[in-house]
């Protein structure tokens, strides 16, 4: 949320500057199992947010002291490539991506079924490759197929997309421009069969109402992403 004034009007007659409607998605695109040589992986395009998720294991826990004896541990690596965005992107971890790998290991803890993995490390990386908002949310798309692709036990698909709001209006998701210069920003998370939250986060300020309204388009929008998942599951193994 930058917050940043803008000369392109963000919406003109219930039309974003793309073009797509306040309730319309970018384009999505998702493909199963892209990587040789991981366990698991996972391609996703959300407009001109791309990325890509490998998933390790159920392998030996390293650090050996860090394992826990009765179920198995998730390990997240979030990293958003130097060329992902316009300033040259300084490789390697920083605060941003910690958060964000953390956020994404919380709402996986909800759905991977971690008892069946005892001592053992589940490692899932999520690269960004291109940049143009709701990275977290199409990487936490990708890591969900890439954790099934490796067939490793879940509940649940999680599915994810952010809401937000640019001229005082609530839109499903934001593209670069708009999170840049709108007004707030609310990814969240969502099981594909339970329907349950598995993240939520706000940047910018809502009414109850408008929060509401944002609950609402994300979850039409996980909805279309689940069955973006589910389809290209099935293409993987057909
Ligand atoms: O990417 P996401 O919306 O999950 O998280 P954010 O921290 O709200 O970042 C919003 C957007 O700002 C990203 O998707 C990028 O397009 C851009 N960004 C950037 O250009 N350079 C960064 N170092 C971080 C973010």
């Amino acid at each position: 949320m930058g917050g940043t004034e803008t000369d392109i009007p963000l919406l003109v007659d219930g039309k974003r500057n793309d073009g797509r409607t306040i309730d319309q998605m970018r384009p999505v695109k998702i493909e199963a199992g892209v990587l040789e040589r991981a366990d698991g992986s996972a391609y996703v395009e959300l407009g001109e947010t791309h990325a890509i998720a490998a998933v390790y294991g159920p392998k030996e826990m390293h650090p050996r002291h860090a394992l826990i004896p009765n179920k198995g541990v998730l390990k997240v690596r979030y990293s958003m490539l130097p060329f992902s965005v316009g300033d040259r992107k300084r490789p390697g971890p920083d605060r941003r991506s910690r958060e964000i790998a953390k956020v994404t290991r919380e709402a996986f803890e909800s759905v991977v079924l971690l008892d069946k993995y005892p001592r053992s490390a589940i490692e899932i990386d999520i690269n960004i490759m291109q940049a143009d908002a709701g990275t977290r949310v199409v990487g936490l798309t990708a890591a969900s197929v890439a954790l099934a692709d490796a067939g490793i036990a879940m509940t649940d698909l999680i599915s994810s997309c952010a809401s937000g709001k640019i001229e005082d209006t609530v839109v499903l998701d934001l593209n670069g421009l708009e999170d840049n210069c709108g007004q707030a920003d609310v990814p969240i998370a969502m099981t594909g069969k339970g329907e349950q939250i598995a993240l939520m986060q706000m940047d910018g300020l809502m009414t109850k109402e408008e929060l509401n309204q944002a609950m609402e388009y994300a979850v039409t929008g996980c909805k279309e992403l689940h069955k973006a998942q589910v389809d290209a599951l099935r293409r993987r193994y057909q």
